[in-house]
């Protein structure tokens, strides 16, 4: 076979299971899996089968709201009998779409692929309001994520094993990024990786800060935020308290209101350690600031044997797995299991925006992080706090990338498993 006779029909085959999942046809897209791959993508809407096949849903929802404002000769007595009839087919319609969506799963399909418009199947699903179909996708997301999380700590074993590669080339390969057009959970990193960053020169403005890119650092919208996290954190005065990252000083503001016995702060940018002591930050009664990324200055702090009743976690440009290392391995020797205001144990709590471009990716995340916490022996609890329209309100003038755009923050505070 020739190159375009190759080409011609690799398109048929790629046009057939794009129909099959699309008219939600099982059997048909099974047996077309046999020799084809569950992730074909259509050249010019860039639709995998997944994508047509959550996409199909909107056009029977579409059809069936026709049916049942317009009665045809099937649904003659009542326009309540129509109506009814629609239901039901829009059930079994939605029956074949679960399937149609299991079978690709099962087939490998990828979840976070990226359509022409820059859409993930969830993304969809999530926008036509199909939460079965949505559930679907983020659950297949924390498998994948999961799975590439394992191989992870393959990779790392490998290479301590065989004494290869240096901390660099871990790092390429941790990436939860799995090729240019699939959405991901780090999506700091898709804007600059943290050793960039540390190099880069910042600007404070009046309510943000960014790097030399114009990627926002910090933002005055996340006050809310920091101040509920710092209330539920440090909930009586006198207690001590680890941060790591200043940032624009908005927690380690709220945490100074209490005041604290003992207030550390870590901060690794020149720029912002500049701007702390021109605020004078390093004098402040009870405060420490440790200058250093967080991974040089924890081990000494663990070596002198500092314990603290709350600890708080929100850096920038670093992975997911710099958090999960984080929580699995410093909170541990630093939190202390008898501290808090009554004595049953410190909390601990981070900047919960990983994957907050896309509402799928937050999902998935989220139930990452909490399996994740649980297995480090956290216990987490969660609280929901609305998000304005950052959009409305101007927010991201002048900044790169939004790094937010969902309308729900889900604020962690995590103790000690009793
Ligand atoms: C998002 S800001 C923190 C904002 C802070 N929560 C507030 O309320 O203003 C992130 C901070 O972490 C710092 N940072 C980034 N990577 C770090 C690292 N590896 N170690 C210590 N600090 C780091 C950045 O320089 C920045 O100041």
């Amino acid at each position: 076979m020739d190159d375009a006779a190759f080409e011609v029909e690799t398109d048929l085959q790629t046009q057939s299971i794009l129909l099959a999942a699309a008219s939600h046809d099982v059997d048909a897209l099974r047996n077309l899996l046999r020799n084809s791959s569950a992730n074909v993508q259509d050249t010019e809407t860039g639709f995998t089968p997944l994508h047509a096949a959550i996409t199909a849903c909107e056009r029977e929802t579409e059809n069936s709201e026709h049916a049942s404002s317009s009665p045809g000769p099937e649904a003659s007595s009542t326009n309540g009998a129509a109506v009814v009839d629609g239901g039901e087919e829009k059930e079994a319609d939605l029956e074949a779409a679960v399937k149609t969506v299991r079978l690709l799963f099962e087939n490998g399909a990828i979840w976070n692929d990226l359509d022409a418009i820059g859409e993930t199947p969830g993304c969809i699903a999530h926008r036509l309001k199909l939460k079965e179909l949505y559930d679907l996708c983020v659950d297949a997301g924390v498998r994948a994520e999961l799975l590439l999380a394992r191989l992870d700590q393959y990779q790392v074993l490998g290479d301590e094993d065989s004494n290869e590669g240096g901390d660099e080339e871990v790092e390429d390969t941790h990436d939860v990024v799995t090729g240019t057009e699939t959405a991901t959970l780090d999506a700091d990193l898709e804007s600059t990786q943290n050793p960039t960053y540390l190099s880069s020169t910042l600007t404070f403005d009046r309510n943000k800060l960014v790097d030399d890119s114009d990627n926002g650092v910090m933002m005055e919208w996340e006050t809310t935020l920091m101040r509920r996290s710092a209330e539920l954190l440090l909930p009586a005065s006198g207690l001590r308290v680890l941060n790591i990252g200043f940032g624009m000083g908005i927690i380690d503001g709220f945490f100074q209101d209490k005041p604290p016995k003992a207030h550390h702060i870590i901060e690794a940018h020149p720029d912002v350690l500049r701007r702390m002591k021109e605020q004078g930050w390093h004098e402040k009664p009870g405060v420490v600031v440790h200058e250093g990324r967080w991974q040089d200055v924890i081990p000494q702090l663990l070596e002198t044997g500092d314990l603290f009743d709350a600890i708080y976690f929100d850096t920038f440009a670093e992975e997911y797995k710099a958090l999960r290392e984080f929580f699995t391995e410093s909170v541990i020797g630093l939190l202390d299991p008898a501290g808090g205001p009554d004595g049953e144990g410190g909390t601990f709590g981070f900047f919960n925006g990983m994957g907050a471009d896309r509402q799928v990716c937050y999902d998935v995340y989220n139930k990452i992080v909490e399996m994740d916490l649980y297995e480090a022996g956290f216990d987490t609890e969660w609280e929901s706090i609305a998000v304005p329209d950052l959009d409305a309100n101007g927010e991201w003038d002048g900044v790169k990338r939004k790094y937010w755009v969902l309308d729900t923050y889900k604020l962690p505070t995590c103790r000690f498993l009793s």
